[in-house]
């Protein structure tokens, strides 16, 4: 196992009604702007909740964070927040919201151009604290301190990361996955499934708690993603989607091990290029990143065929392409596309892709910097 240091300091309140808890968590007299999307919380019942839980509050709103949050979007809640003199920010919604938060916490306190933050990784020293109510499991950004952002300007969709905004407390309640579209729901648990894998499937380092926690996730997500779509879904299902999406990404299950980011790296590109979701990226790019990868990732690909699909893993070869297979074939029973021209998109977007990766300085990716852009581009080529 490798060396670390592990803590989340986000504080979870989990389950049904758990909305009204948030009276509790924001500091007494804070200033609080409430800062949400498209309005989906408006017609789900959410928004009152939130508006009844704030009623000791002095609070005002900020809405229209979109998919893909962009940096001009949360500039102008920059200027709400400095001319208004709010000093708590709560974040409702998915992972789109939540970034944008975390961007426009570090923003409203940063000193010189913000976008150098995303750019030029650019030191943050102070954030306004932000709270979360949790819209759509998926990202794990309701209690981690990654954030991604969108430039519309110049097709960048950079990450950032500071604990300085890591979420103080992140409410998730499983009811409000009711309201979610097919499509929302499946793309939360890809993008969770697809966390897991970068940080189990590199290489072993005897690090047993993380692999079966990993594990555990996976087979959670492969038993209950399906059953999520149905309309008949229980709450029981909700739930466990839901905390298997926060688990996926909280730091507890990446502590001491070899991760590996290069399907999301390569996912992130597609997104600022054609703007498929960010799961359908993944979901498109993990099955050939791990048959490119496959001699560096053996051991990890043996031991997920055998402990996750079951698989007999006598014939190692065979034991690999199989879970492979079995990996898209999971996506697809999610009714996730998993090619570029189930969108309609052709060879055009290898080069187009490569050459924004290497404008990133993405050119040795992966738990080893072995995904050079030649192997980015085979695994492109391949997903078409
Ligand atoms: O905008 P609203 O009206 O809220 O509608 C949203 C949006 O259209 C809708 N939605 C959310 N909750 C709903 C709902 N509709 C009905 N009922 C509800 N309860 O769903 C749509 C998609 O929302 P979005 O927040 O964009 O989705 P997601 O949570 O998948 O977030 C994706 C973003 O997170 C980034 C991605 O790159 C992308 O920009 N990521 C952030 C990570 C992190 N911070 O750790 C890691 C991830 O891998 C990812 O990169």
């Amino acid at each position: 196992m490798l060396n670390f240091s592990f803590v989340n300091p986000t504080q979870i309140h989990f389950g049904e009604q758990q909305i009204l808890e948030i009276k509790h968590s924001i500091p007494k007299g804070a200033k609080v702007l409430v800062v949400y999307g498209g309005g989906s919380i408006r017609k789900n019942g959410i928004y009152e909740q939130v508006v009844a839980a704030l009623s000791d509050f002095t609070w005002g709103e900020f809405a229209g964070i979109e998919p893909n949050p962009s940096y001009q979007t949360c500039m102008r809640a920059v200027e709400l927040i400095q001319t208004q003199n709010y000093d708590f920010i709560l974040a409702v919604g998915g992972g789109s919201v939540i970034d944008g938060c975390k961007f426009i916490a570090a923003a409203a306190l940063f000193d010189g151009e913000p976008w150098d933050i995303l750019a030029e990784g650019a030191q943050i020293n102070n954030a306004l604290p932000i709270g979360v109510v949790l819209t759509l499991p998926a990202t794990g950004s309701e209690s981690n301190s990654f954030s991604v952002i969108s430039n519309i300007d110049t097709q960048d969709k950079l990450p950032f990361s500071s604990e300085l905004v890591q979420p103080q407390f992140a409410v998730l309640d499983p009811n409000v996955m009711q309201s979610l579209p097919k499509r929302q729901l499946t793309n939360g648990v890809v993008d969770a499934f697809v966390h897991i894998m970068e940080q189990y499937l590199t290489y072993p380092v005897d690090a047993k708690v993380q692999d079966r926690f990993a594990e555990g996730l996976l087979l959670t997500l492969i038993e209950e993603g399906p059953k999520v779509l149905k309309e008949e879904a229980s709450y029981q299902t909700r739930a466990n989607v839901m905390w298997s999406a926060t688990m996926a990404l909280n730091g507890l299950i990446g502590a001491g091990v070899p991760q590996d980011w290069s399907t999301h790296m390569i996912g992130h590109e597609i997104t600022a290029l054609y703007g498929l979701d960010h799961a359908q990226t993944l979901a498109i790019i993990l099955p050939r990143m791990l048959a490119e990868q496959q001699q560096e990732k053996r051991e990890k690909l043996l031991q997920y065929a055998e402990r996750v699909f079951n698989l007999d893993t006598t014939e190692p070869d065979n034991a690999i392409s199989d879970a492979i297979s079995l990996t898209e074939q999971f996506f697809q029973q999610l009714n996730m596309l998993t090619r570029f021209s189930d969108h309609g998109l052709g060879e055009e977007v290898v080069p187009q892709v490569c050459a924004q990766l290497e404008r990133h300085g993405m050119v040795a990716l992966g738990e080893q910097q072995a995904v050079t852009l030649e192997k980015s581009k085979r695994i492109l080529l391949a997903s078409v």
